[in-house]
């Protein structure tokens, strides 16, 4: 199914790379909206009370500005998203410390802060539950009657016998912490009513459908009379993912009440301390192994800790379940999946979207594994890696593109990891202070919707010719920096026959683009794409049927090639120019397509069993780092990752992808540490919060395999959020092999690695004693 193409595949520059370079791109804080007043938030500042009042000081001269408290909340006091759970401001209970209880608009940032200053609130304080392990003992009930928000279990075959096959059994415990996103731009949205009423709500977000359907409940408007458009957002990462809906109806609530239109842009600090992060994670194995390294049966039990309300906890589990087992196949599984409240900060989507938790734990279990039994974690990892006909958990048989074991491969012939792993150790013993390491993993990520999500949401795409000669991609999934827009276009400039500068994609506006669902799941590529590629071919066939109605054309059958309607040797029109021809026709010169179901896949959702993706992406990582063995400092040196992701549809973008994404995760993996106290998270600027900088980018070099999966346009498959999924594991190896300890969570930071140096070296005095 190679089939032969020109702009798809080819190595074009980025369509808003130019204005984003040049800083000309204008990001929400940039516009300027007559009228406008600013928005702030009043916040709880404990983590669980009851507020028995909201007091306003009478200093401060109250006509200045408007103050919003839950009685002014026209609909329903939620935020909606996959559950009702998060009302939109707390009344009158408390759940966590950055929560917001009351809203302020004010015509400056002068009066807001004086007006912010001027609200107190008496609020009866009452025990919080702050830990994942105190939440499942049920040491308060803060969230249903259990603080179990989501539970999942997959088996297959029968774990508990067949340990008794097992020559040995391997435990584990490992544990992540959050993660900040920290796209270049903060959250920000503005609401603007006009004067028949209804809302335009404008800012920086991956999901205007979802925006749309908050504010339709929590305002209680009917849907035609909301208006979402997205503004040029600075990244996402999965934080533009749910935020924005709780922001924008904030906005929206102070825009109704003030009756004028209202901005709320956070600044970093606020953006740090109030929005969601990737979820912590404790995750246990229980492993029994032959002595020949064949894996035999798993226990695994997965506690997510999804913060004060769900957001999207329920499906960030099912993946993190979904992905338990990794790139392994084991015969006998039993997996138990728990998502659980706790009084802080809910957590949310971000990249990788409960992988790079589940993967981290596997990756890591499967390093011990191989050091009980004195084998290279490469070799283990062969042993048990999913082949052609190997089965996950869940049931589900890969017919096409199970590729775990060509990214290995060519990741060891890329890095030569054998001998500078064998290398590697004979130098560290020569030069004890300054000592090198090389670590190695594998991920994968299922693309787009968990199990029958997409044929749920059924997103479509529309194309149309508009003035001039452009084709427009008109669809609610939004450009982040990931390059969807670029891709989109991409896509059906080669459908089409035309070149890359005939098409655009703009921000999406929810009057205007059908609903193609939301841009998260790396599913934007291979499901929208689909979905513009069927557009673009429905609209040449209407036109080619229209052709023949025109009178210099009757009769005559159009076949459409590179960009020219063909009807012989002598007609042959250009696609503009057939257009404008077109032109009186109403409704020919756009077309929408529908996701149309991928034969061959099933999915249970109440037995949790079957195809739970229709096509994976897979990656293999071997990271070198040095450790200063005096400051306990982590230096990544070289990062080897190849990827098979189906077609490239770009192939500059894709690597850009990989490379931004292992990044992402090796930062994870040992800088990016949020700290936390009495349910709040403490890290509140960039010097606190450490994220890699070019200093610390690994020289990288990416190979791109390309398998392509027949239910993709031109083969593609999703690969955004991929490379998140498995940087870290390898990159916390290399540490481990460089300083000879083994490190069970992340981030390892200089203070966790120096307190394991030390654990051993009081273990090696003890045993000498
Ligand atoms: N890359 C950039 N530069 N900025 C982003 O915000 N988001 C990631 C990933 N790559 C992101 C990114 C996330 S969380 C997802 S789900 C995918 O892009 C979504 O885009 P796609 O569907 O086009 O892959
Ligand atoms: Mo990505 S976490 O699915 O927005």
């Amino acid at each position: 199914m190679d089939q032969k193409t020109v702009v798809v595949g080819s190595r074009l520059p980025r369509t808003d790379g130019l204005a984003k370079a040049c800083g000309t791109t204008q990001y929400l804080d940039d516009l300027t909206i007559e009228g406008c007043w600013v928005g702030g938030t009043v916040r709880a500042r404990v983590p669980r009370g009851r507020i028995r009042e909201i007091r306003q000081d009478l200093s401060f001269d109250w006509s200045r500005a408007v103050l919003v408290t839950a009685r002014d909340i026209p609909g329903l006091n939620v935020v909606s998203m996959i559950r009702d759970d998060y009302p939109a401001l707390a009344d009158p209970l408390v759940s966590f410390p950055t929560q917001a209880v009351a809203l302020i608009a004010a015509p400056d940032p002068e009066t807001l802060r004086e007006a912010l200053a001027a609200v107190s609130m008496d609020v009866e304080e009452l025990p919080p539950v702050l830990t994942v392990e105190d939440s499942i003992a049920c040491t308060q009930v803060i969230w249903g009657d259990s603080n179990v928000m989501d539970e999942y279990s997959v088996v297959s075959g029968n774990a508990e016998g067949a340990f008794a096959s097992a020559d040995l059994i391997v435990e584990g415990i490992y544990r992540t912490k959050h993660q900040e996103h920290v796209y270049l731009e903060p959250q920000g949205m503005a609401a603007i009513p006009r004067e028949d009423g209804s809302l335009e709500v404008i800012g920086s977000m991956q999901c205007p459908y979802y925006v749309h359907s908050a504010l339709v409940k929590g305002l209680g408007f009917s849907p035609e009379k909301v208006m979402v458009r997205q503004t040029e957002t600075g990244g996402g990462f999965g934080g533009k993912e749910d935020y924005p809906s709780i922001l924008g109806l904030h906005a929206a609530l102070l825009a109704l009440k003030s009756g004028r239109p209202v901005k709320m842009v956070y600044d970093r600090k606020e953006d740090l301390l109030c929005t969601t992060k990737r979820h912590p994670s404790v995750i246990r194995h229980r492993t029994g192994v032959k002595k020949d390294g064949t894996l035999v049966a798993a226990e695994i039990d997965i506690i997510l800790d999804g913060g004060a309300f769900t957001t999207m906890s329920k499906v960030v589990l099912s993946r993190s379940i979904l992905h338990a087992t990794g790139c392994y196949f084991i015969p006998h599984v039993s997996v138990r999946a728990r998502a659980v409240a706790t009084n802080t900060p809910p957590n949310g989507a971000f990249r990788g979207f409960g992988v790079p938790q589940s993967n981290f734990a596997i990756e890591r279990h499967m390093d011990r594994i191989a050091e009980i039994l004195g084998m290279d974690p490469l070799d283990l990892r062969k042993k048990n890696i999913l082949k052609n006909g190997s089965s996950f958990p869940y049931g589900q048989v890969l017919g096409e593109g199970m590729s775990a074991e060509l990214v290995l491969d060519r990741v060891l012939e890329m890095s030569g990891y054998r001998e500078k792993r064998r290398l590697f150790a004979e130098e560290n013993r020569k030069n004890p202070f300054l000592r090198k390491g090389i670590g190695l993993s594998l991920g994968l990520h299922g693309g787009g919707f968990t199990g029958s999500g997409e044929e749920y949401i059924s997103g479509s795409s529309s194309v149309r010719v508009s003035g001039g000669e452009r084709v427009e991609v008109l669809v609610s999934s939004v450009e982040m920096g990931q390059g969807a827009s670029t891709v989109l276009a991409m896509i059906a400039a080669e459908t089409l026959g035309l070149d890359l500068m005939s098409v655009v994609h703009h921000v999406p506006d929810t009057s205007v683009v059908p609903n193609s669902g939301p841009t998260v799941a790396s599913r934007t590529t291979m499901y929208v794409g689909k979905t513009v590629q069927d557009a673009c071919i429905s609209l040449v066939e209407q036109m080619a049927e229209k052709a023949a109605e025109l009178e210099e054309f009757a009769g005559k059958r159009f076949s459409y090639e590179k960009g020219v309607f063909a009807a012989g040797e002598k007609d042959r029109i250009p696609f503009f120019e057939m257009a404008k021809r077109l032109a009186s026709f109403p409704g020919i010169l756009s077309a929408t397509a529908r996701y149309r179901p991928i034969p061959g896949f099933s999915w249970d959702e109440s037995t949790y069993t079957g195809d739970a993706y229709k096509a994976y992406a897979w990656i293999a990582n071997v990271v070198e780092v040095e450790v200063d063995m005096d400051t306990f400092e982590i230096s990544p040196r070289k990062a080897y990752v190849s990827a098979e992701i189906g077609k490239a549809v770009s192939p500059v973008l894709a690597s850009g992808q990989i490379e931004g994404g292992s990044l992402q995760a090796f930062g994870y993996a040992y800088l990016e540490d949020v700290g936390m106290k009495n349910g709040s998270y403490t890290t509140a600027h960039l010097n606190q919060y450490l994220i890699p900088t070019t200093l610390d980018t690994p020289d990288f070099s990416v190979d791109l395999q390309e398998v392509p999966f027949s239910g993709g346009p031109y083969g593609a498959k999703g690969l955004g959020e991929l490379p998140m999924d498995s940087g870290a594991p390898a990159l916390v190896a290399a540490v481990g092999h460089a300083a000879g300890v083994f490190p069970e969570g992340i981030p390892v930071t200089g203070e966790y690695l120096h307190s394991l140096l030390r654990k051993n070296k009081k273990e090696r005095k003890a045993g000498e004693q």
